[in-house]
């Protein structure tokens, strides 16, 4: 790793298929043996379901899957549509000759999606949307970045705070006030619980959703033709273009065995989902982008819902749109954990 530790990289697809079910793998780093210093949130955002197995993931997750489903499908659909044509809209008036495509387009849909879903006011969309630049340009060796990401959490755990206090008294259509109704056994989420899950839907859900547009976009420019090839080959373009080549890194918590070799307990695996996805012996069968058993995504069907919106939309309101700079100019992000653009610069010309 970069910083020196040893990790395992399993990429074959049966192996990852079954090891994002298998209890032997532990998402939580209080397993790490060798003292894993990822990144860190407060204690109490922190503890998410990301960071839990189990009992105690389960719980969580009981209580949060059902709010998910709690909004028809359409609904999310017109939502999601009307953000992403407002924000199409923002950049037609403001449109200059060269825009960075993932500045304009990329971040603001999924962060004010996720903010809708969430059930954030939208008179707090505006600061939604520059938190959510702060998060996904976050790079320490530039000069305020740090800070600005500091801000940007502190914002947002306030905001998801009030939020909850709010929903109690006056509850909505979104998540976060189908999380305060639910109970289990009379168990509800606790006030930390439910800021945790709001703030797991951005830390999970943004960057990703960012990059997976900014990577799609970028395949499609680079084609001949862009919208021809999108509607046939969607799902594929979507999988080429996964913003996540890894699982959130598992920990053993029993020594296993994985082919020939033998993983001590707390050593770190990575389980590659992109190299599952590319194995030929994968042969037709799902794709592991999203992950598989218990931390399969919340946010699937959210995803394609974005996609769907953003997509077509630029090429049908700019037919002639194209990238600014060569292909092999494109930077991406240097980070093993997601594969993403740094800017997308496009000609708009209609
Ligand atoms: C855009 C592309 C996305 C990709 C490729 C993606 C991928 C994944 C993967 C692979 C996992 C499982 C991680 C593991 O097993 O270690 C996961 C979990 C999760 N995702 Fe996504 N995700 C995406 C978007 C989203 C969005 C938009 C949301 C929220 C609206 C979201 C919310 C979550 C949550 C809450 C979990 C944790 C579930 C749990 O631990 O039980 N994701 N995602």
């Amino acid at each position: 790793m970069p910083g020196g530790q040893q990790v395992w990289v399993v990429s074959g697809y049966d192996e990852v298929s079954a090891l994002l079910a298998d209890a032997r793998l532990s998402v939580d780093k209080r397993h790490s043996g060798g003292g894993y210093s990822g990144f860190s949130l407060p204690p109490a955002l922190d503890r998410n379901l990301l960071n839990m197995d189990g009992a105690e993931h389960s719980r969580i997750r009981r209580l949060a899957a059902p709010a998910f489903s709690r909004r028809s499908a359409e609904s999310l659909r017109n939502a999601v549509t009307g953000i992403s044509a407002a924000t199409f809209r923002t950049l037609d008036e403001n449109a200059s000759d060269t825009v960075d495509l993932l500045e304009a387009i990329c971040v603001p849909v999924p962060a004010l999606a996720i903010g809708e879903l969430l059930g954030i006011p939208a008179d707090r969309h505006g600061e939604l949307r520059d938190a959510a630049t702060a998060m996904v340009t976050f790079d320490a060796s530039l000069n305020g970045s740090a800070m600005r990401l500091v801000e940007a959490v502190t914002w947002l755990a306030e905001t998801f705070t009030n939020v909850v206090r709010s929903k109690r008294d006056e509850p909505g259509d979104d998540l976060i006030s189908g999380w305060v109704r639910a109970r289990d056994d009379a168990d509800p989420l606790s006030e930390d619980e439910l800021v945790a899950l709001a703030f797991l839907m951005m830390l999970a859900g943004l960057e990703n959703a960012v990059h997976l547009c900014g990577n799609i976009f970028a395949a499609l420019l680079t084609s001949k033709d862009p919208l021809g090839d999108w509607s046939g080959r969607r799902r594929e373009i979507i999988e080429a273009a996964n913003p996540l080549p890894f699982a959130i890194r598992r920990f053993a918590v029993e020594s296993l065995t994985i082919g020939d070799r033998t993983i001590p307990t707390g050593d770190t695996v990575l389980l590659s989902l992109f190299g599952a996805d590319s194995d030929p012996a994968r042969d037709g069968r799902p794709s592991l982008m999203f992950g598989r058993g218990p931390h399969y995504c919340l946010g699937a069907q959210v995803t394609d819902l974005i996609v769907d919106a953003v997509i077509p939309e630029l090429f049908v309101r700019y037919p002639h749109v194209r990238l600014a700079i060569p292909e092999s100019e494109l930077e991406y992000r240097s980070s093993w954990r997601a594969h993403g653009l740094v800017t997308l610069p496009v000609t708009l010309a209609r």
